[in-house]
């Protein structure tokens, strides 16, 4: 096999959460250079439908799909929409991420005024949004005896100063372990 066929993509399908964010569509530009089909999937349709719009007119073949990664149903819904569109999911970048273009937290308040409700926010996209996409797409690769999942962290979450990122890097550990038998490939970013 020669070094390029190695980055063979071609016939797979790739879902990339957060589609409508700011590092979806280099996900999207990278891997559908080597072949791969892409469901950008994210809460803001709109955004996540702009962002396909002007991807595809480059040649990229990409779909934009609704998931909330904070819902299980969201991302069984997900997995059944991409089934009847492509028939599989070969690749997962868990990219969406609560991060601070989200308006909604008060991301400069210090921390021991860091407010409750955001703190629950971030855990419920960054983590449980990941673990949830691991989960049931996971199981679809496990059930396929094959799959590759990537899941974004953050530099802080080296240090320790992003808790919910640190947990996504310790989790990972539990995760590759976990899906061993299965030849699942489980890495982070
Ligand atoms: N490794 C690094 O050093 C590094 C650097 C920057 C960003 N990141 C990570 O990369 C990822 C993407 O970053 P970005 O800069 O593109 O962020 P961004 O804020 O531009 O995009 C995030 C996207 O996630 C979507 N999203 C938020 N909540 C969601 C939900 N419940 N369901 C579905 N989608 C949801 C948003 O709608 C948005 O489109 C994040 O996870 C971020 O933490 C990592």
């Amino acid at each position: 096999m020669s070094q390029l066929n190695l980055f063979d993509l071609s016939g797979r399908v790739a879902v990339i959460t957060g589609g409508g964010g700011l590092l979806a569509s280099e996900h999207a530009i990278a891997l559908s250079a080597h072949g791969a089909k892409i469901i950008l999937a994210d809460f803001q349709l709109d955004k996540c439908k702009e962002t396909a719009e002007v991807l595809a007119k480059d040649g990229v073949e990409v779909k934009a799909m609704f998931c909330d990664v904070t819902k299980k149903e969201s991302w069984q819904k997900l997995l059944e929409d991409v089934m009847a569109e492509f028939g599989k999911v070969d690749i997962l970048i868990n990219n969406a991420g609560f991060t601070n273009q989200s308006k909604s937290a008060n991301f400069d308040a210090s921390f021991e005024n860091f407010p409750l409700k955001d703190w629950n926010a971030i855990m419920n996209v960054n983590l449980t949004g990941t673990f949830l996409g691991c989960q049931v797409i996971g199981k679809h690769m496990v059930e396929n005896n094959k799959g590759s999942i990537i899941n974004l962290s953050l530099i802080y979450g080296f240090d320790g100063t992003n808790c919910c990122k640190s947990k996504i890097n310790c989790n990972l550990l539990f995760l590759g372990r976990a899906f061993v038998p299965a030849s699942l490939l489980c890495n982070y970013f």
